[in-house]
């Protein structure tokens, strides 16, 4: 089991098709008007997306997740910001973008937007590249954990000790989500399951990268929450104790 003591309650949020896809077929009409996470769910998904976050200290994504959209990762309109305020959180979360290489492309939405402090976790072999491409932007940290990969463990030891995130969520992709699970960090699922089917093996799902390899390792849910609003179904999952179906 995870050592709560050190490290932040982690959530995931995600969407996804009736056939487990994330993401699928490209619109023709480029990056939406504001920013989000999914292009299929509905404004009640983007809604529970913001609710979420203000409930956290920082949000995480994978490079590839946010340099993909006009994705910035912050709170939301002053609506949000005030129900942050009025839990005893800052008006903006902080925001952590996840990158082995440190190949950052520094025009993305996601780095110019200064509204709160964003770190890079990156490796020792990424370092060089991520600190030259953002030294212009002194909202952006950047630090390493590990050589070649990251120790996902260690940085959320690190967002604890440093940034004081007692509470974070995880919003994709496949890849970080993936990793997240595979270092047993994940606490709680919330999923939003839309009625589409994109199909085609090649598109991203909740987690992919690696995998878990046995059965008996496989990582472990239950289902505490359901809601069906429009077209939709909000589901809330905890992780199980170790050892229990
Ligand atoms: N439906 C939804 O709710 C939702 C949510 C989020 C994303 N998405 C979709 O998911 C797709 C992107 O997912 P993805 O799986 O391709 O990418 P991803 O996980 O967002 O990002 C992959 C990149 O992030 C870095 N990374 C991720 N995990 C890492 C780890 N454990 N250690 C080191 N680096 C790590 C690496 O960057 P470097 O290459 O720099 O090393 C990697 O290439 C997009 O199409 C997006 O729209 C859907």
């Amino acid at each position: 089991m995870k050592d709560k003591t050190s490290t932040p309650w982690v959530m995931m949020n995600m969407a996804m098709t009736a056939d487990g896809k994330t993401s699928g077929p490209k619109e023709a009409n480029g990056f939406p008007k504001t920013p989000s996470m999914s292009r299929f769910s509905s404004k009640a998904d983007h809604r529970r997306l913001l609710q979420i976050r203000a409930t956290t200290d920082a949000v995480m994504s994978g490079r590839a997740t946010v340099e993909s959209d006009a994705i910035d990762l912050g709170p939301g309109s002053k609506h949000w910001q005030r129900e942050r305020c009025r839990h005893g959180r800052e008006a903006c979360n902080k925001r952590i973008v996840v990158s082995a290489s440190g190949r950052i492309q520094p025009h993305c939405l996601i780095y110019q937007n200064s509204c709160s402090p964003l770190l890079i976790a990156t490796t020792q072999s990424g370092l060089a590249s991520a600190r030259a491409s953002t030294r212009a932007y002194d909202w952006i940290r950047v630090e390493a954990f590990g050589e070649e990969k990251i120790n996902l463990k260690q940085c959320m030891r690190w967002l604890q000790k440093h940034w004081q995130v007692r509470r974070l969520v995880v919003e994709g992709g496949g890849h970080l989500n993936d990793a997240m699970f595979r270092a047993g960090l994940v606490d709680e699922l919330f999923l939003t399951l839309c009625p589409l089917i994109y199909g085609g093996r090649h598109h991203a799902t909740i987690a992919d990268g690696v995998g878990f390899t046995q059965l008996s390792d496989a990582y472990r849910l239950r289902c505490v929450e359901r809601k069906r609003k429009g077209r939709e179904l909000f589901l809330r999952f905890l992780r199980e104790p170790d050892g229990k179906v």
